[in-house]
């Protein structure tokens, strides 16, 4: 049964009464995460592949409520690291739905896969990106299931930094993709192929999309023995700003149908359009300040919150809880251009440029957009900033506030020696 696309999450769809009231019972900044919506993404998903595997890219956002929720929901795990596999197992994921895409993989990571393994969980898959990653599990016993990451040729991203297809780091070259399966079986039994072009890819040009899921189809069609399944990968895009159209999800569909030419299932591993728009960060405004150029907004949350911005100038929607431009009246302020800069003694540490905002006040709450994916999950205690709690729209915590303490909490025990990396 086919879904059709409902309307995506919007920052102006999120109840404002809520969001104030969980910021003052938890304090800012302040993640909030949806998982009614995460479900009904997960739902989307699996409705718009109905013969696809599906399987979340936990990279996007590993907190267990998330883990729970899509495991929930019916959809298997792909982890890039063994911490990434460890959560997902600790989720309730059988090893049965997860799969850990090894890229460059450190010893540490592939003793604890290969320890997880051995103890039960012979269901895993091993996804290796070079022959030297199945030379290393094949030392350490591994004779389970594998997949092999192959290198399309081809990329797409809503950044450079995240378009990941045609990076030499990523996947074994195409032209090698025969003999290294070849060796996989040899190692353990070769189960399928994978590619991923890139991160946030748009609706609007799936030509390396298309041109990636062909290639693997012909090679899948090539490969003796055959795999069972063609992981295409993730990178479908999400709306940031108000004048981005969602993306068509049946089309995308559509189209990696078209282009899947073979007789092997089709994977799809999507991280962020699961949780993207399942979540929302709550920030105060500590300093307005009025300069030549534009009017400085001080907020709590920065770079160490939420790093999109800084590493990638990704947009994301600012808006004020305080007051409003237009509509009701009690809150009407005029229209301002503001910078939103967080605490960061970077440049770098600026969440949006040229926002207009209902004149600031300091003590204003402010709300920036379809954070779920890859916020918290990049956040970083630099400049000694405690990362901030998670919340679910209920009250229930995801994630304690993190605390002074904390931040101390390595160096004061002083009892690993720090030798081993894991
Ligand atoms: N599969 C593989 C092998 C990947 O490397 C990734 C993302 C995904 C799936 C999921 O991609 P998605 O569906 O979420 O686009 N931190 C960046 C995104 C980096 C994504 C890296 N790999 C950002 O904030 O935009």
């Amino acid at each position: 049964e086919r879904t059709t696309n409902p309307p995506v999450r919007r920052p102006a769809d999120w109840d404002a009464e809520r969001l104030r009231s969980l910021a003052a019972e938890y304090g800012t900044p302040l993640y909030v995460l949806d998982p009614d919506r995460v479900r009904q993404n997960c739902e989307r998903l699996l409705g718009a592949f109905p013969d696809a595997t599906v399987d979340y890219a936990v990279k996007a956002n590993t907190t267990r409520t998330v883990l729970e929720t899509v495991e929930q929901a019916g959809l298997g795990a792909e982890c890039a690291s063994a911490g990434e596999v460890r959560r997902a197992l600790d989720a309730g994921f059988p090893a049965e739905r997860v799969r850990y895409t090894a890229v460059n993989p450190p010893a540490a990571d592939l003793d604890a896969v290969v320890d997880w393994w051995r103890e039960g969980g012979d269901g895993l898959t091993v996804t290796v990106g070079a022959r030297d990653a199945l030379d290393a599990l094949a030392e350490r016993g591994y004779d389970g299931r594998l997949c092999v990451r192959v290198n399309p040729g081809v990329g797409a991203g809503h950044h450079e930094k995240v378009t990941t297809g045609d990076a030499p780091q990523f996947g074994v070259p195409f032209d090698r993709a025969d003999e290294v399966c070849t060796a996989a079986d040899d190692v353990g039994e070769f189960v399928g192929l994978h590619a991923h072009v890139g991160s946030g890819v748009s609706g609007e040009d799936l030509s390396a999309h298309e041109v990636l899921v062909a290639r693997m189809a012909m090679l899948a069609d090539e490969l003796d023995p055959a795999p069972e399944f063609v992981s295409v990968g993730g990178g479908l895009g999400v709306p940031y700003s108000r004048d981005e159209p969602p993306l068509d999800l049946e089309s995308v569909a559509d189209a990696t149908r078209d282009a899947f030419d073979c007789d092997a299932r089709l994977a799809v591993e999507p991280g962020r359009y699961v949780v993207a728009d399942a979540g929302i960060l709550l920030t105060e405004a500590t300093t307005v300040k009025e300069t030549e150029e534009t009017v400085v907004v001080g907020v709590d949350a920065g770079m160490t919150t939420l790093l999109r911005p800084a590493l990638y100038d990704a947009y994301h929607e600012i808006r004020s809880l305080s007051g409003t431009v237009d509509g009701d009246d009690r809150h009407a302020r005029d229209p301002t251009l503001c910078l939103v800069a967080g605490p960061v003694c970077e440049t770098a540490d600026v969440l949006g440029e040229e926002r207009v905002l209902p004149a600031p006040e300091r003590g204003d709450l402010l709300t920036v957009g379809t954070t779920g994916a890859y916020g918290y999950e990049m956040a970083s205690t630099y400049n000694s900033r405690p990362r901030p709690a998670v919340v679910t729209l209920d009250g229930e915590t995801v994630a304690r506030r993190e605390t002074l303490a904390d931040l101390t909490r390595l160096e004061a025990d002083g009892d690993d020696d720090g030798t081993r990396g894991a």
